[in-house]
């Protein structure tokens, strides 16, 4: 918390960047997007995000579209809209030198390039070949560099993604003993505003946060009614009022889908709740077995999204024959049940800083043997996820009940285990397709008592985008649950905000968990439930 007051919060997202993401680089044609979008419904697995990786640009030209394979993106936009999904795109930082290109004549003119130690233009090489490079942080550049985004996004993209922004140079022609993988460290950065001219040693670590506050500008100044959706390969301490971080690009093996733990944990800690890995493994090729273990417990990260590597096997949820298909399916349906929750996290992330997914010795931090658990975390402060391959985890002690989210979800291998606090009233949706259907009709909640027979809990609701809650639409409630007797009487004891939530909530059912048996009952909003035992 002392972290976020210095280095601020994230913006409250989107409720459809909660949802599950699928990527690939890359979704080559417009076709293949098609595909991929109506696979999902067809298959009836959930799914709220298909990504475009760089093969939709013209010759990798950001801010274009693929004569041939991209050749309408509003249509395409529209066709994924009309289905429910909402579509991110890549934009890198390097831009292409050609002289025929408006980007980077429109650069030239407005002379926003990073510059040589000589003063020379600098040039870079990424995808298309010699590259020019935005100097971010120039005040001049980040508003010509946000001015980008408007034609752009006009084509129905709802989401960016900058990659390769530490920035990654590819200067494999260079002697071995020469190579950094990025800019020379004497290249010229202008400054501006608060910050001074200096060489790129002094702004390498801060490129990619500069750049993402100027996309994020961007892409506000272009729907400033919309909550923005940015994703970032690099980042900086306080970066994430910007965009959300991914960890890049991991292998499709053991070590690495054991080593995303503690990453995220990680980038949770330093102050970016809103971060995944790429859930299979990105380089290399991924077995069913490799894919479904990950995507058990993959799928209660705060970012989750499946991806893959030009040239590695099709990593889809239904690529690894149909049990995998089914198990994958349980997985993303368990992360659609557990989205009021999720949300509500996000909401307190947004205003506290603390951490969607934290480490286990956050439900106790006297217990110092819960120090060095990296297979086991927790969601927020009352949900344990326990992946499949966890072996010998430290566990928090206290009351902690095993939790059911699908029919099917506790037999399956490849499920991580669920454990909710005594203590805590966990609200769950029910199973949609997408975030764009109601999923609180009927809201689930489920109630875990502590040793004194208590439970409370929250859910936040709002308008799921837009800026509306911050004039009031929205509605947090409290639910307590006490035990009298052989009754727990579960109250809604607070309402805070002004959104009317009964046409959304018609009907509750609570799930009573208690040592290891569930109890269930259902009402309304606003009276009380009693559950007998
Ligand atoms: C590197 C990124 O880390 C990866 O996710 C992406 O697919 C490739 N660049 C291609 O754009």
């Amino acid at each position: 918390k002392g972290l976020a007051e210095l280095t601020g919060t994230i913006k409250m997202p989107p409720r459809w960047a909660l949802g599950y993401h699928q990527c690939r680089f890359s979704y080559a044609t417009d076709k293949r997007v098609r595909e991929i979008a109506d696979t999902f419904r067809i298959k009836k697995i959930p799914c709220d995000v298909i990504w475009m990786d760089i093969d939709y640009m013209e010759g990798f030209r950001i801010f274009t579209f693929n004569k041939k394979n991209f050749s309408d993106p509003l249509k395409l936009n529209t066709y994924l809209h009309k289905k429910g999904f909402h579509d991110v795109y890549m934009i890198d930082p390097g831009v292409k030198v050609d002289k025929d290109y408006s980007v980077y004549q429109s650069g030239t003119s407005q002379n926003v390039w990073v510059k040589k130690a000589n003063g020379e233009e600098y040039h870079g090489k990424v995808w298309p070949g010699d590259c020019a490079f935005p100097d971010f942080t120039s005040p001049t550049a980040r508003k010509w560099w946000a001015g980008l985004y408007k034609d752009f996004l006009a084509k129905g993209v709802d989401g960016v993604w900058n990659d390769m922004n530490e920035p990654a140079i590819n200067d494999s022609e260079l002697p071995e003993a020469e190579r950094t993988g990025t800019m020379p460290y004497d290249n010229r950065h202008k400054g501006g505003g608060g910050l001074p001219a200096g060489p790129h040693l002094l702004y390498h670590n801060a490129f990619g946060r500069l750049m993402v506050e100027a996309s994020q500008a961007g892409i506000m100044e272009a729907n400033p009614d919309k909550r923005p959706f940015l994703l970032t390969r690099a980042n900086l301490l306080g970066g994430q009022r910007y965009a959300a971080t991914w960890t890049g690009d991991n292998e499709a093996s053991w070590k690495h889908l054991k080593l995303s733990i503690p990453m995220s944990i990680t980038l949770g800690l330093s102050g970016q709740p809103f971060n995944g890995p790429d859930i299979g493994g990105f380089l290399g090729n991924t077995d069913g077995d490799l894919w479904a273990n990950w995507l058990g417990f993959g799928i209660f990260f705060p970012f989750t999204r499946g991806h893959a590597c030009a040239g590695t096997n099709n990593k889809e949820p239904w690529a690894y024959g149909p049990a995998v298909e089914k198990s994958s399916r349980i997985a993303i349906e368990r992360r659609y049940r557990l989205l009021p929750y999720i949300y509500t996290l996000f909401r307190d992330a947004s205003l506290s800083g603390l951490p969607v997914m934290r480490p286990v010795f956050f439900a106790d931090p006297q217990d110092l043997s819960l120090r060095q658990e990296e297979e086991a975390f927790m969601l927020g402060k009352d949900v344990l996820v326990i992946p499949a391959f966890a072996e010998h985890p430290s566990l928090p002690s206290g009351i902690w009940e095993t939790l059911s989210l699908v029919d099917g979800d506790k037999a399956d291998k490849y499920q991580a285990t669920l454990k909710i606090r005594g203590g805590s009233i966990v609200p769950l949706g029910r199973i949609v397709q997408n975030t764009n259907d109601n999923s609180f009709d009927p809201l689930s909640l489920i109630v875990c008592l502590d040793k004194d027979g208590k439970a409370s809990g929250n859910l936040y609701l709002d308008a799921g985008d837009g800026w509306s809650f911050q004039k009031g639409d929205y509605s947090l409630l409290t639910f307590e649950a006490e035990r009298k007797g052989q009754t727990v009487r579960l109250e809604l004891t607070g309402k805070e905000g002004q959104r009317t939530v009964d046409k959304e909530i018609k009907k509750i059912n609570v799930t009573l968990l208690l040592n290891g048996k569930a109890y269930t009952a259902s009402g309304t909003l606003g009276r009380n439930i009693d559950i007998n035992l």
